[in-house]
């Protein structure tokens, strides 16, 4: 097996916040913007778009790995999450070696207090996968407030794949008065039309092509809520997953896009979002369509 030799590899990586800080302060220049790419690894298609999006509009682009264990609720899904830092170090340096990684250890960033703060995000925390996923959201907004602290972006760069959770980091920012633009980016999806997850790289190849109808489902419930109630809507794709056994639908849930809560009479000056996660074979994926 092919061994990568990370001294060979001619782009700043950084295992510790210490040296970070004092590289980004010898580097930052008055007019210079940083732009910022938080992710926990196992890179696809997706995260490199956020990072040309990054390089595109900023002097400096940081991207930090870092599987961030206060946001899983489920250990066996902590433990079985993907870590990939040579493959990743090989595709961020294949799009660009002026990119700046840090890849800290949980040590580096806890400093033995491995806790999330309580956070009050409006209620947005309430919905959805903070139903589903009991602290995550604390988690969340515990290491990117961190990973604020430490990179200080002037522009931070999310999928909207996780709409939820760019939604609480734009009210995380607001609250705290923090000095940063959080930008959503659009999904990037397989050419089956499965939004891409690291998450993904755990399904059989023929889950991964099943899991293709998650999307379709989407795709005809934004046609449905043209002429049918959310309720409506939302009894369909139940029964259009009740009668397949290999998903198992969690949730599906039609939204306001800004307050994230249900939708129970559609006013037409509202935007809405289909919001999705289904259970493949043990594995939790989640999507997320704009409907008007
Ligand atoms: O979306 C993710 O990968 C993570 O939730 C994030 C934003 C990197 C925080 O750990």
């Amino acid at each position: 097996m092919f061994a990568l030799n990370l001294n060979k590899i001619p782009m700043p990586i950084f295992y510790g916040k210490a040296a970070l800080i004092d590289y980004l302060k010898s580097i930052k220049t008055p007019n210079s913007t940083i732009g910022f790419v938080p992710t926990m690894g196992a890179l696809h298609q997706g995260h490199l778009s956020l990072m040309q999006q990054s390089l595109a509009e900023n002097q400096n682009t940081v991207v930090s790995v870092f599987v961030n264990p206060t946001q899983f609720n489920n250990p066996e899904d902590l433990s079985k999450y993907p870590r990939t830092l040579e493959a990743d170090i090989e595709k961020i340096a294949g799009l660009s070696t002026d990119i700046i990684l840090y890849a800290p250890s949980v040590e580096d960033i806890y400093e033995g207090k491995v806790l999330s703060q309580e956070f009050d995000f409006d209620g947005l925390e309430n919905q959805m996968e903070g139903k589903f996923r009991p602290g995550h959201f604390n988690g969340v907004g515990t290491i990117v407030k961190r990973l604020f602290e430490i990179v200080t972006p002037t522009n931070a760069y999310f999928g909207e794949k996780d709409f939820q959770q760019f939604q609480i980091v734009k009210k995380m920012v607001s609250k705290n008065n923090l000095s940063v633009n959080v930008i959503g980016c659009p999904i990037y999806r397989e050419p089956s039309g499965l939004a891409m997850s690291s998450r993904n790289e755990r399904l059989t190849a023929q889950n991964r092509a099943d899991a293709a109808l998650i999307f379709e489902i989407l795709n005809l419930a934004k046609e449905k809520f043209k002429t049918n109630s959310a309720a409506e809507v939302k009894e369909w794709v139940e029964k259009s997953f009740e009668t397949n056994a290999l998903f198992e639908l969690e949730y599906f849930q039609i939204a306001d896009e800004t307050t994230l809560t249900p939708c129970i009479n559609k006013i037409s000056t509202q935007k809405y979002r289909a919001f999705i996660a289904v259970i493949v074979n043990n594995i939790r994926l989640i999507d997320t369509i704009s409907l008007n």
